[in-house]
């Protein structure tokens, strides 16, 4: 494989695979676009034609609801064609090979594909083979990156908080198997977050060497302590074998985030979960329903976001093939 490139030969994003690489000036710059995709959810949604005309395959071989759906609203509400490949009912249940898959969608002028997939390297795979016009965006690769969740947490932050430099920022959890942390950690690395923290068990904590920039803690308690914002993470059971799965009740006492945990963080401090919740194993309800919680936000930024990835990288396209 070739190293990646994400970039046209005039430097601007074709494909997105990974967070590491973006300037803060690329971060903010879509950040920048998906603030003006954003609205209030009892208002209509931003709408726009900006992908008229072209297709958008979403191909997602693990499951999904919120960046399945928002990448799919994103698409529709710009204009777009939308596929959906129900991988299971596809003909690579048959055998067929992801590359032959991806021939056979962009033979039916499929301009951007989007892609979750549990093995490493499939995104960039897919980059290295499609048609020069063609863009390929991650939409969570195996526990090593998704990067349009890095750029929604990054923008809930920003509409809250204001900014990124002061703010003492905790990821705490399974963080050895999140590819959510991974994209946050490289965000909030590049966006120079004031202090970056992982909290986890010692049998969830990344390797040595891993996120460099970030403190370590092994107890919650500790690693939340005067934190502006808690990132709480699911217990990545799917990425684990059996016996290594903590017990669901003994990880809420030990590692849960309670209300009254809470009450070290910082009295404003944003509670923040990429979601699925596992309520009462990483997170208590009253917490993801309490006031401090935005995780709602989170999902309603997941759109904009999304919109402003799609309107970003077909601006690739229009400058190799003239306006679309
Ligand atoms: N945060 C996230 O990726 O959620 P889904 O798995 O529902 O898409």
């Amino acid at each position: 494989m070739s190293p990646l490139n994400q970039f046209d030969p005039q430097g601007r994003l074709r494909h997105l695979i990974t967070l590491e690489g973006l300037t803060p000036d690329h971060i903010l710059d879509l950040l920048d676009r998906a603030q003006r995709h954003v609205r209030p959810i009892h208002e209509r949604p931003a709408t726009g034609q900006s992908l008229a005309g072209l297709t958008v395959a979403n191909i997602f071989t693990e499951p999904s609801t919120r960046t399945r759906a928002s990448f799919e609203l994103a698409a529709r509400r710009l204009g777009a064609d939308v596929l959906n490949l129900e991988i299971m009912l596809s003909s690579r249940a048959k055998g067929e090979t992801v590359l032959d898959t991806i021939h056979t969608l962009q033979a039916m002028s499929t301009d951007i594909f989007v892609i979750r997939d549990a093995q490493p390297g499939v995104c960039r795979l897919v980059a290295d083979h499609v048609a020069a016009h063609v863009s390929v965006l991650s939409a969570g690769e195996a526990h090593l990156s998704h990067p349009t969740q890095g750029l929604l947490d990054a923008l809930t932050i920003r509409q809250r908080k204001g900014g990124f430099e002061t703010l003492t920022l905790a990821i705490v959890g399974d963080v050895r198997h999140s590819r959510v942390a991974r994209s946050a950690y490289q965000v909030f690395s590049a966006l120079g977050v004031g202090e970056l923290r992982i909290v986890a068990p010692a049998a969830l904590m990344p390797e040595l060497g891993e996120m460099p920039l970030a403190r370590r803690f092994d107890s919650i308690e500790a690693g939340i302590a005067q934190a502006d914002v808690v990132m709480m993470l699911r217990i990545q059971k799917e990425r684990m074998v059996q016996a290594a799965i903590p017990d669901a009740d003994d990880y809420f006492i030990r590692w849960g985030l309670t209300a009254k945990r809470l009450t070290l963080a910082k009295k404003d401090a944003l509670v923040m979960h990429p979601g699925p919740m596992n309520r009462e194993v990483e997170i208590a309800s009253e917490v993801a329903d309490g006031p401090q919680s935005v995780i709602r936000q989170q999902v309603t930024n997941g759109v904009a976001v999304r919109m402003a990835l799609l309107e970003t990288v077909i601006a690739h396209r229009t400058l190799r093939q003239g306006p679309v």
